[in-house]
């Protein structure tokens, strides 16, 4: 049986279309899930849309449209920007779904039976945009007399009867968890900060709202609605098909990863382990937050109307060069800068001069001097063997920069093969040996295919599309086309189709 991995996205509010923030999570999630399953794993790989909650609730109102009908409207955009983004998910959930509504209802009985939820009075700072509660502490007076969050939402004062958990009694369990599970929260800046957030004190938190009714039920007292953060972290428990033992996807929880972003760390890594522990289940493996985009410089806001839309992006420079740019521009976990000058730079510089050349130069020189057909192994010198030998490593090394969501490492282990195997044509000159020695020209040609075939399948987790087209053009048969494949050597002697450019260079037409 192939060994199991279940990764999660964030699951998108639907108060907003979606733009190149949320992108970003989801294709460093695929590139993730893509690189599993080449490498042999069973892949749940999960998004979905948070549907629940006052955000939705006044967001619908301001549309004039029922709630219901509303997020109905709007989670389609998501799902097909995730067809547009190639984003290949397994599953996709909606918290409003009754699949969801049964499981989640079927936890807080669980969390009422083992006693770790009260019913007491609410009275604090609220942001509806976070949907999160503050301390008055962390909260910022404004010369208007109005109080915002870190985030700089602006808080109101919210008194109500309220569910509680008993978080205080986790403080210390959930240190010790941390303590033995060193990988649990990434990156390590990350995870010093909520170690110090969970030792300066956790206080019970408010688990329901009575002032509006877009929520969840609470079982047994209808007034009350779960809160919208309850509701949806429980998303990833529910796509496992809990709490159905049977359930074909039963086996996947816990999950090996939720990947989330820097502003939402503290939901996944101290009130969602606190809550599964609480209720029996297992916690999660690994929380891992990444960083945010601003453009051009500036912070990206509906009101600066500088929203990057990624529909947009792809229309214009290709899917496959925008997935590259966004792992391979900002180390993973780092915030990062968009440019439409740094996406141009990669495109022409990385994509098309560096490797679609050496590509093209290759196979072209298959195609005119080998009868297009791949030319034998033949005897092959010491520097042949090197190039091979740092190719052959590639599968390894991509597999475990990804592992630890180190995407821009493993990004750079390929680009040293790349600037490697162009040194050697280079210096092989190949067309130079058509003339003087034909025997050697088919060695080094082939030794450059077999490099190039490395090279396309350690990359299809990033750019899935160019580089099956790259395959197609290597011969390699879609079965073959995964890390264990790679064992085998490619027959010698097939017949290769014409070859056609893969990343054409991006001239701005403006
Ligand atoms: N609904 C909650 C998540 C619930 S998960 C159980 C939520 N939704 S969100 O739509 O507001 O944000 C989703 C994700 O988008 C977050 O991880 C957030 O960090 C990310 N981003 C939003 N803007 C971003 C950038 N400008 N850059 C990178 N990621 C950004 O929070």
């Amino acid at each position: 049986m192939k060994p199991k991995f279940y990764v999660t996205t964030p699951i998108y509010y639907v108060n907003d279309v979606p733009h190149l923030g949320h992108a970003y999570t989801n294709i460093a999630c695929d590139a993730l899930a893509r690189c599993k399953r080449l490498a042999g794993y069973d892949v749940f790989f999960l998004t979905g849309t948070d549907e629940h909650g006052q955000k939705i609730e006044k967001a619908a109102a301001a549309h004039g449209e029922d709630p219901q009908a509303f997020t109905d409207r709007i989670s389609p955009s998501f799902r097909a920007l995730w067809t547009t983004l190639g984003i290949s998910n397994d599953d996709f959930i909606r918290t409003t779904e009754s699949r969801h509504k049964a499981a989640t209802t079927a936890f807080w009985q669980r969390l009422v039976e083992r006693g770790a939820i009260y019913l007491g009075s609410y009275e604090g700072w609220y942001a509806v945009r976070d949907e999160a509660f503050y301390d008055e502490s962390e909260t910022a007076l404004q010369p208007d007399g109005t109080r915002r969050a870190p985030s700089g939402a602006p808080v109101e004062w919210v008194v109500e009867p309220s569910y509680f958990f008993r978080l205080s009694a986790w403080q210390d369990k959930l240190l010790e968890f941390y303590e033995k599970n060193s990988d649990f929260i990434a990156p390590a800046a990350r995870r010093n900060e909520v170690l110090s957030f969970v030792r300066s004190g956790l206080r019970d938190l408010s688990v329901s709202r009575t002032s509006f009714r877009w929520g969840i039920p609470v079982p047994g007292d209808p007034a009350h609605v779960m809160y919208v953060w309850v509701d949806a972290l429980f998303n990833y428990v529910t796509a496992t098909g809990w709490p159905d033992v049977h359930a074909p996807r039963a086996a996947f929880w816990p999950a090996d990863l939720h990947m989330v972003g820097k502003d939402i760390l503290r939901f996944h890594a101290v009130y969602w382990p606190a809550l599964l522990m609480a209720a029996g289940l297992a916690p999660p493996r690994r929380v891992f937050a990444h960083g945010w985009w601003t453009v051009e410089g500036e912070k990206m806001s509906k009101s600066l109307g500088n929203v990057v839309s990624p529909g947009e992006l792809v229309a214009r420079y290709g899917l496959d060069p925008v997935r590259f740019f966004l792992l391979r521009e900002v180390p993973f976990g780092s915030d990062g800068d968009f440019s439409r000058r740094s996406l141009i730079s990669r495109i022409n510089g990385e994509l098309a001069n560096e490797f679609g050349n050496l590509a093209q130069r290759s196979l072209s020189l298959v195609a005119r001097h080998c009868e297009s057909r791949l030319p034998s192994v033949g005897s092959r010198t010491e520097v042949d063997a090197a190039l091979l030998a740092q190719a052959a490593a590639l599968p390894g090394l991509v597999t475990a920069t990804f592992e630890r969501q180190a995407f821009h490492e493993g990004l750079e282990d390929v680009w040293k093969v790349v600037r490697a195997a162009n040194a050697y044509i280079d210096h092989q000159a190949p067309w130079a040996l058509k003339k003087t020695n034909p025997v050697r020209m088919a060695v080094v040609l082939r030794v450059l295919a077999d490099v190039l075939r490395v090279l396309a399948t350690v990359l299809q987790p990033v750019m899935p599309g160019s580089m099956a087209r790259m395959l197609d053009q290597l011969g390699v048969p879609a079965e073959a086309r995964d890390f264990a494949s790679l064992g085998v050597p490619l027959a010698d002697g097939v017949r290769l189709p014409p070859p056609e450019g893969v990343f054409p260079r991006y001239v701005d037409k403006e």
